[in-house]
């Protein structure tokens, strides 16, 4: 009887699982059907058909520009991808508002937390409240002071001596094809490595290896990027879950930084943390838990190395069709160091005497305004909200400003936007600065960006270090760079250039 009992009694059970397991399927997927469903049947505006049948890839290379050319046809400066829930703009007055004036009601939010939350865990980027706050402070004390940033020069000065000029004196006496996008990767890489952890990963080596990390640290950024895409993020979520496709690639790419990042954290406690003032060592100084320092690693990594590298990428595109620009730099290089006793064998110019090169830094200004690294960074509104320009933003909308269509917004610089002109930034000789709500190239308000004079000064030195001995010849200069989606703006194959040492140039200093 009791017997019987258990069999009736385990028998029910089986059967409640099963229905329950059937029922939770059937019930997940028809609602992601009807969530698909609703999206194409509720939004029918030429604007998400043109997104969800990807029609606009007729005329346009990549997302940004047509959003570009959305947001210079919208009268507000304001548009609406309803499908992504997202309102994009390119209005400085609706940027100071997100960035400045509410900046308590545009976090970065759960949604971003969760699409780069997988690579960048609890790293600054990824969070907001204390745990951001507590990231900032530590950072700005190990970023703020000046005697840091002249470190910082002294870094980027023995890998420009010790292995970028020697790789390219190499290359043009071999006059062999090189990826001048490659060679600042791996340069930015070595430079935020020695600065951030005071460990020197050798990336920037005459036999140039390429770097596992280096390759699964760029797929996982380029497929956590693609995950903000996609119209529902259940969709990912769902192939994440059974690892399938992208997802089951961006976890083998994470892994793999993971390895690397854990590797950096051992490899420092081994040398020692308590002495060292690189600004993973004064993490671990407070932090014991090495899965947020490994957070913080990476944001970190993320940070420096992907966004210098771009930046001078198109910088010296751009300066391929622009001779003109480099001549200027040239000169003032000569006129600024005149006179100097300092020993140009080993750097360009001093720490001060980058300081007074205004044209110098103009174009770069210039250049990060046309082809800015982070070309679009998104909040999501924290309650309901009206923009300036009176855009009403439900809570819960993911709120995007987008410095690469603000740099080619008419009603922003002016009818000229589109050029390359350095002399905008210049009033008597001096560079003057705009509003970071116009020019949102390293964000505003209480995020701005901390590194910002740091990776200026990495920027002038490479330029002037280069231009000051060769001659740059890019391979295809009339093709104008074609980003690959990502975190940061990458070059799709990159700058192909021949590299001539030119003894004239030099003989000038
Ligand atoms: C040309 C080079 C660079 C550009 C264009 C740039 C741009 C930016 C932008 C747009 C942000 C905001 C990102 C976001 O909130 O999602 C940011 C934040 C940040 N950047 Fe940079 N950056 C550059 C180089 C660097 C370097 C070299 C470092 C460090 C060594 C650095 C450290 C940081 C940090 C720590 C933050 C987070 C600030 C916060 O959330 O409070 N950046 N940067």
């Amino acid at each position: 009887m009791v017997s019987g009992l258990q069999w009736w009694f385990s028998s029910m059970c089986t059967a409640f699982c099963i229905t329950f397991f059937s029922f939770t399927l059937l019930f997940s997927l028809f609602s992601l059907l009807i969530f698909v469903l609703r999206l194409k049947v509720a939004c029918d505006c030429e604007i998400c058909q043109a997104y969800l049948t990807s029609s606009w890839t007729k005329e346009f290379h990549n997302l940004c520009d047509w959003f570009t050319h959305l947001l210079q046809q919208s009268a507000t400066g304001t548009i609406h991808i309803h499908v992504l829930g997202n309102t994009i703009t390119a209005n400085p007055e609706n940027v100071e508002h997100i960035l400045k004036t509410r900046f308590e009601n545009y976090p970065k939010g759960k949604p971003f937390a969760a699409i780069l939350g997988d690579l960048l865990g609890k790293g600054i980027f990824n969070v907001d409240g204390d745990s951001w706050k507590f990231q900032r402070k530590m950072a700005s004390l190990e970023l703020g002071s000046t005697s840091i940033r002249r470190h910082a020069f002294d870094i980027v000065n023995s890998e420009i001596q010790s292995r970028l000029l020697p790789l390219l004196s190499s290359v043009s006496r071999e006059q062999r094809v090189l990826d001048l996008q490659d060679v600042f990767r791996r340069f930015s890489f070595d430079n935020i490595c020695k600065f951030s952890f005071g460990l020197d990963p050798g990336c920037l080596e005459l036999s140039l290896p390429v770097s596992e990390f280096a390759e699964a640290f760029d797929l996982a950024s380029k497929l956590s990027a693609q995950r903000a895409l996609a119209s529902s993020p259940l969709i990912w979520k769902l192939k994440r879950a059974l690892n399938l496709g992208t997802e089951k690639q961006l976890k083998q790419a994470i892994k793999m930084v993971d390895a690397l990042a854990q590797e950096t954290i051992n490899q420092r406690r081994e040398k020692g943390f308590s002495d060292s003032n690189d600004l993973l060592s004064r993490f671990m100084g407070t932090i014991n838990d090495d899965k947020y320092l490994r957070d913080i690693v990476v944001s970190f990594l993320l940070a420096g190395r992907d966004t210098v590298a771009s930046g001078l990428t198109s910088f010296f595109w751009l300066l391929s069709q622009h001779p003109e620009v480099e001549s200027a730099i040239r000169e003032e290089l000569k006129r600024v160091v005149k006179g100097s006793s300092d020993d140009r064998n080993q750097q360009f110019a001093t720490f001060d005497q980058l300081r007074d090169m205004h044209y110098l830094h103009a174009a770069l200004s210039e250049s990060l305004r046309l082809f800015p690294p982070i070309q679009l960074d998104s909040k999501f509104a924290f309650e309901d909200d009206i923009l300036p320009d009176s855009t009403f933003v439900r809570k819960g909308t993911r709120v995007t400003y987008h410095p690469y269509a603000m740099g080619r917004m008419e009603r922003v610089w002016g009818p000229d936007c589109l050029e390359y002109k350095p002399d905008r930034w210049l009033k008597n000789g001096r560079y003057v600065p705009e509003s970071l709500f116009k020019y949102p190239v390293f964000q505003a308000g209480k995020r701005v960006c901390l590194g910002k004079e740091m990776a200026l000064v990495e920027m002038k030195c490479v330029v002037l270090a280069i231009i000051s001995r060769f001659n740059i010849r890019v391979l295809n200069p009339n093709q104008a760079p074609r980003f690959a989606p990502g975190l940061t703006a990458n070059v799709r194959g990159g700058l192909p250039i021949l590299v001539l040492e030119n003894e004239k140039i030099h003989d000038l200093f």
